[in-house]
């Protein structure tokens, strides 16, 4: 079986590279420079492949011989340089037609909890947007949403390792809202069996435990060893900060993305049976960050 994966270097990218080879999947892996390129593992069954979403030739080429495209590329953050039209909306289309054009089995589509084309927040609306190209696309469109997932070098991961390491962590509402994280390793299992047999439609995929996020920290603290003081920062005054920050920046954090972050996670019915993975408990997707704990 051969994949291809487009922004292939992203934190769920690098995993599901190496879980796909040990799989013995082979996978065309697309990122956009060559900077991107140099930080894939090098390995037999992963083919690297510089691709632009403006340039259909080169997605082409990046499908060549795939059943299935795997589109991780989206951005939660938009920069001056890039908006989540362009990131999640309109890469999405781009990959779509690619798969139409390559007569692909399936596009497997990552979304997030809460996506929805009607949304009055503008980064759950792209991600909606793009589901509805991702699902309706010709070949079987494959969306599974998540909620915040926790692996080597996911931003969630980071921002608790951070806090770790600093000793001190200052949560937004006193961090009061409520997650369900994801390890990455199961999301990329998910992503594997979705590729090896691929039932259209939309997948909330979810972590087995629902936690506050005041909670998750303490619990990665005490689990890494360390001591940690939370203080809270109110909600109003980090969307304040956000919108002079952003707008000073042309980009950045913005009173949409705090609204992201802070946002209650809840799937109706989770998908692990229906894709047919192992949820791995939350302690031990925890205990696994001490592999990447910060000194
Ligand atoms: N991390 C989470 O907690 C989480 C939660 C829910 C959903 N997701 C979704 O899961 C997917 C993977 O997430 P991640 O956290 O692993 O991503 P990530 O590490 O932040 O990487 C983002 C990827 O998107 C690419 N990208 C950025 N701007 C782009 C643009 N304008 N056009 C095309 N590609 C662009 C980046 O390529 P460059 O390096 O070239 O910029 C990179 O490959 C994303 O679609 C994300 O929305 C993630």
């Amino acid at each position: 079986m051969r994949i291809a994966v487009t922004g292939a270097n992203s934190s769920v990218g690098l995993r599901l590279l190496e879980q796909a080879a040990n799989a013995g999947i082979a996978v065309n892996a697309g990122v956009r420079s060559e900077r991107a390129l140099r930080s894939l593992p090098a390995h037999d069954l992963i083919s690297p492949r510089i691709i632009s979403y403006q340039e259909p030739d080169s997605l082409d080429a990046l499908l060549d011989e795939c059943g299935s495209v795997v589109h991780l590329a989206g951005i939660l953050i938009p920069g001056k340089h890039t908006s989540y039209r362009e990131a999640n909306v309109d890469a999405t289309a781009s990959v779509a037609d690619a798969a139409r054009r390559c007569g692909l089995q399936s596009l497997v589509f990552i979304s997030v909890l809460g996506a929805s084309p009607g949304s009055a927040n503008p980064y759950f609306r792209s991600k909606g947007e793009a589901e509805e190209i991702a699902g309706g696309s010709a070949p079987a469109g494959v969306v599974i949403r998540t909620p915040i997932l926790l692996g080597p070098g996911s931003a969630g991961s980071a921002a608790l390792l951070a806090s770790v390491k600093r000793g001190k962590a200052s949560l937004l509402g006193g961090g009061k809202y409520v997650l369900q994280p994801l390890d990455v390793d199961d999301l990329c299992a998910a992503i594997i069996a979705a590729c090896r047999r691929p039932e259209a439609g939309t997948y909330e995929l979810a972590g087995p435990e629902r936690i506050a996020y005041r909670d998750l920290v303490r619990q990665t603290a005490e689990l890494l060893g360390r001591p940690i003081r939370l203080r809270s920062v109110p909600v109003w005054l980090a969307r304040l900060g956000a919108a002079a920050g952003s707008r000073l920046r042309g980009g950045g954090i913005t009173p949409a993305v705090i609204d992201v972050i802070t946002a209650d996670e809840e799937v109706k019915t989770n998908a692990d049976a229906a894709l047919g993975i192992e949820l791995t408990p939350l302690r031990e997707t925890l205990a696994k960050l001490q592999e990447i704990q910060p000194s």
